[in-house]
């Protein structure tokens, strides 16, 4: 065997070696839905394909999106890393790239702000990651023109892209919600109240790790919410 190939038979039995045993991504995370994520759904996103082999037009209206809040430094999103083995390998660390456009093309760095495990002991977990996007970022993704990309890729190099969602205004949690077929009076306000009161104990939840976060309260005091929530 020459040289060359054995070394790239080496290189190749090595990253397949990796491939197997380290796997990390967000969650959720496109093109995964209706099912919980499985250790080799997990992409290697690089610069040519920031989200693996995923196709990102094909997937992100079908994404489930989490929400983008309004915070103190811009916009902000929090997610779950879950890893699927231990140490270094299943790392939860993260570097975060944003696209506003939900294209693919348009990526560049956002800042976390509360990023996760390098080496975790569980062979399978999740820390919570928060994502500062950049100030003034504008969701204009997906058939709803709200939808932001996110590139996650852990210090191991294992990831995939995540779907956040920003919404225009800040119609209230009953407006906004995408009301069930039973049309009937009674049943719309039971739908509206539990949906009000759901919003409200996200939006307190979430504004409790962005208080952490920041060690003040946020300047925007009720953050916005898709209607994929609900
Ligand atoms: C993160 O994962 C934990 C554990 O599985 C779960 O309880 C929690 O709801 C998740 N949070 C988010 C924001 O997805
Ligand atoms: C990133 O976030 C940290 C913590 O909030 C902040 O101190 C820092 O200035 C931010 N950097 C950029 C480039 O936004
Ligand atoms: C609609 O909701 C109301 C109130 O929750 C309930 O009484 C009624 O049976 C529902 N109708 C249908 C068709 O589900």
């Amino acid at each position: 065997m020459q040289p060359t190939t054995l070394f790239t038979t080496l290189l190749t039995l090595a990253l397949g070696a990796l491939h197997v045993s380290a796997h990390a991504m967000p969650n959720p995370a496109l093109g995964i839905t209706g099912r919980a994520l499985q250790r080799n759904d997990a992409q290697r996103p690089s610069d040519d394909k920031p989200c693996g082999n995923v196709d990102i037009a094909s997937n992100i209206d079908k994404a489930t999106a989490i929400p983008v809040t309004v915070g103190k430094d811009g916009t902000s999103v929090t997610f779950n890393m879950t890893n699927f083995n231990g140490g270094g390998d299943g790392s939860r660390k993260v570097s975060v790239l944003i696209d506003p456009t939900g294209t693919g093309k348009n990526f560049v760095k956002a800042n976390v702000t509360k990023n996760g495990d390098p080496a975790p002991k569980e062979d399978t977990g999740s820390d919570l990651i928060t994502v500062a996007l950049p100030d003034g970022t504008k969701c204009t993704g997906g058939k709803d023109k709200n939808l932001c990309l996110l590139s996650v890729k852990s210090t191991a190099g294992f990831g995939a892209c995540t779907v956040a969602s920003q919404l225009a205004s800040t119609t209230g949690a009953a407006n906004s919600g995408k009301v069930p077929c039973n049309n009937s009076k009674k049943n719309r306000r039971a739908v509206a109240t539990r949906a009000a009161r759901f919003l409200r104990a996200q939006a307190r939840e979430l504004e409790r790790e962005v208080e952490v976060e920041e060690q003040e309260r946020s300047l925007h005091g009720n953050p916005l919410f898709v209607t994929t929530l609900l």
